[in-house]
């Protein structure tokens, strides 16, 4: 086994789907969380490429976007020596597993998924895998054991079927599997739309003015900062419901530079919004150039494959062994 540089007894696991460059908005409410969690848990990280074709994918693209998300979460300060991350695809005894649980989940059960019925309903030609997915999702997490899964809300239900599969399957076949729990984090700082802020910011947006990427242009990112719609009143105030876009930048500022809203208003207490945002897009962009510094760095390294293939043998083994438990009980052996 791997040692990783921490003492931990509680293992955490969670999957990305490499679905697109991560905005400022993944990062400040997810990332630095995950930054913070390595040093308390021992964690899996895996980057769920087998959950993105359940929706059409480009090839090339998705192939690129693997690689890329890999090397952005480390260079965001996911440390390769505290986390196990890993490729999905890579470990075939996920989709293995998945099948075993498949044949022991009633269609009933896997029918209620909101996020099936939400994703089905907007486009009536989705592939099987759709609604199988949750299924998946539970092999992954059932492999390994784990006692938490940090998850946003809206996978909150499939956590929870993941559980229900486990209890099933422990009473009928006899104790097989951990029950894990669903780690929903505090809501943390939402970051939103810089042209329109009473929207979250999101990959998905349709206006990129809106949207930083940790990948964009430098320069491209100060211009957003220097054009995010504000208000007429002038005045640096924490304030969502009446100021959203000056909001937004306060908030956006404190969570780049730890400092708390009240410093921050105080400090800008007699500066025109003009001057606000260059300090804002100075904070941001020094982040993201460190950030954007070492991606450049590892994306076409060595570095990389050397810790996706030192971690796919760790993870493969701790499947395996638990696909071979399974078969075992369910009676597919000679
Ligand atoms: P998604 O991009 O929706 O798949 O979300 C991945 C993670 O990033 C989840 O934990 C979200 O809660 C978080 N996240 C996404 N967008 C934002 C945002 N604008 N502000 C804060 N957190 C976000
Ligand atoms: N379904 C998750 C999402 O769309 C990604 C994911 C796949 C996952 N497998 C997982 C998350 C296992 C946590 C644990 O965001």
């Amino acid at each position: 086994m791997k040692e990783l540089s921490k003492t931990v007894t509680k293992t955490i696991l969670t999957g990305i789907q490499p679905s697109g460059v991560i905005t400022l908005g993944n990062y400040i409410g997810a990332i630095k969380q995950m930054v913070k969690m390595q040093e308390e848990f021992k964690s899996y990280i895996f980057i769920a490429d087998m959950h993105a074709i359940t929706v059409p994918q480009e090839s090339n693209l998705l192939h690129e976007n693997i690689r890329s998300l890999v090397a952005l979460y480390i260079a965001c300060g996911i440390d390769p020596n505290k986390n196990i991350i890993f490729i999905q695809s890579e470990n075939e005894y996920h989709a293995n597993i998945s099948w075993l649980l498949e044949c022991n989940t009633p269609f009933g059960e896997l029918s209620r998924m909101t996020q099936f019925k939400d994703k089905s309903s907007k486009n009536n030609n989705f592939c099987a895998g759709l609604f199988t997915y949750p299924i998946l999702m539970a092999a992954d997490i059932l492999a390994y054991d784990v006692d938490f899964v940090p998850v946003g809300i809206d996978q909150k239900q499939h956590v929870e079927l993941t559980r229900n599969i486990a209890i099933r399957f422990n009473k009928k076949y006899g104790e097989t599997f951990k029950i894990p729990d669903a780690y929903i984090a505090k809501e943390g700082t939402k970051i939103m739309d810089l042209i329109n802020p009473i929207k979250k910011m999101s990959k998905s947006s349709e206006n990129p003015k809106g949207v930083i990427r940790l990948l964009d242009n430098l320069d491209d990112i100060r211009k957003k900062i220097m054009s995010a719609t504000t208000d007429s009143d002038c005045k640096i105030i924490y304030d969502i419901e009446n100021k959203p876009g000056i909001s937004n930048l306060i908030n956006i500022y404190a969570s780049i530079t730890g400092q708390s809203i009240k410093e921050i208003e105080n400090y800008f207490a007699n500066q025109n919004y003009g001057e606000f945002k260059k300090q804002v897009a100075d904070v941001v962009t020094r982040e993201i150039e460190g950030i954007q510094k070492r991606y450049y760095a590892i994306i076409n390294s060595n570095e990389i494959d050397n810790i996706l293939s030192e971690n796919i043998n760790i993870v493969r083994e701790i499947a395996k062994n638990k696909f071979i438990t399974m078969k075992r009980k369910i009676g597919l052996y000679r």
